[in-house]
């Protein structure tokens, strides 16, 4: 019997799996992160710990777990990953593993929950009727742009890029795609300049790695179109927040609807108080069953590995 720790309260249940195993089971039964402390001990006295995007798991951590002599596996509830030193933990002889393919489809309705809410500048017409500033229907009033028939560049083809694409063909729109390599599917383009500025709306479905931070910065915005629109459900520092908040203040990007930021929890001040922007709190995954899925494939990664065996999920560095 192996000892898992798990650092967050999961959906009803999620941890299932292990408990079947009959695996002994710590999880914390609220919502409140471990800290690096908590967790460096955690390591220490588990073999295997099911973590969630907003525990850091750096080498100090892993070191733990080294010195703990257990740790085998660390679980990632979540199919990124960068809050993982998975390079760290490979030279440890410890496993990552995350959830890819669970949350693709919820991902990508958010995504096109985001499209279309920034498109059609939904948060601030919300905010106004609800505060009282709304005085009735007014024919220049919330003019937003069109999502039907519109130009979508997806950053990053991955399942979720591809799900946002088809999506978007339900809409009409002409989806284009930038990855590095190529897809070899009709609308791949290694010019993601040119992307940027061709497309009226830009959707990023890249990790974060260091290749990918900033990938739009205030060059990369300064070619999009005064009419675009920029969405992010990957990662905050995929986008630089500061300069994406000047774009708007200043009426060079028509909206913008994010999902992440570069330091979660805090959003940066300009861009809370940018307009034309929709911003949810990081919950592109966030449907019951979803997160239900997410917290069993968690558990099956830990669980394959516990058993000796190389789970699908396994994250290579
Ligand atoms: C959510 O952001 C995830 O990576 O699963």
């Amino acid at each position: 019997m192996a000892r898992v720790v798990v650092t967050r309260r999961l959906p009803d249940g999620g941890l299932d799996p292990l408990v079947a195993a009959g695996h002994e089971v710590v999880a914390r039964d609220d919502d409140t992160p471990f800290t690096h402390d908590e967790l460096c001990a955690a390591a220490r006295e588990s073999d295997a710990i099911v973590c969630l995007l907003t525990d850091r798991i750096d080498a100090d951590v892993l070191d733990a777990g080294v010195a703990g002599g257990r740790l085998r596996v660390v679980a990632n509830v979540a199919v990124g990953y960068d809050n993982i030193d998975v390079r760290a933990a490979a030279e440890r002889g410890i496993a990552v593993t995350n959830t890819p393919g669970v949350l693709d489809e919820t991902t990508a309705d958010l995504a096109f929950l985001l499209i279309l809410g920034a498109a059609r500048l939904a948060s601030d017409a919300e905010r106004d009727l609800r505060t009282g500033v709304w005085d009735g229907w007014e024919i220049t009033e919330y003019l937003g742009v069109d999502v039907h028939g519109a130009t979508l560049g997806i950053v990053g083809f991955g399942r979720i890029g591809q799900a946002v694409a088809r999506r978007a063909s339900g809409f009409g729109m002409q989806v284009r795609h930038h990855t590095r390599r190529d897809t070899g599917i009709p609308g791949w383009t290694d010019d993601l300049d040119g992307l940027c500025a061709a497309s009226d709306f830009v959707s990023l479905h890249t990790p974060l790695t260091d290749e990918t931070r900033h990938l739009i910065d205030a060059r990369r915005l300064a070619l999009m179109k005064p009419t675009a629109v920029l969405v992010n459900t990957a990662r905050g520092p995929v986008v630089d927040e500061a300069a994406l908040a000047d774009a708007l203040h200043e009426g060079r990007l028509f909206a913008a609807g994010i999902d992440v930021y570069e330091r979660e929890p805090e959003v940066h001040p300009r861009l809370l108080t940018a307009p034309r922007a929709m911003l949810l709190p990081h919950l592109g995954s966030a449907s019951v069953a979803t997160r239900v899925r997410m917290a069993h494939l968690a558990c099956e990664g830990a669980l394959a590995v516990l058993a000796g065996t190389t789970p699908p999920n396994l994250v290579h560095p």
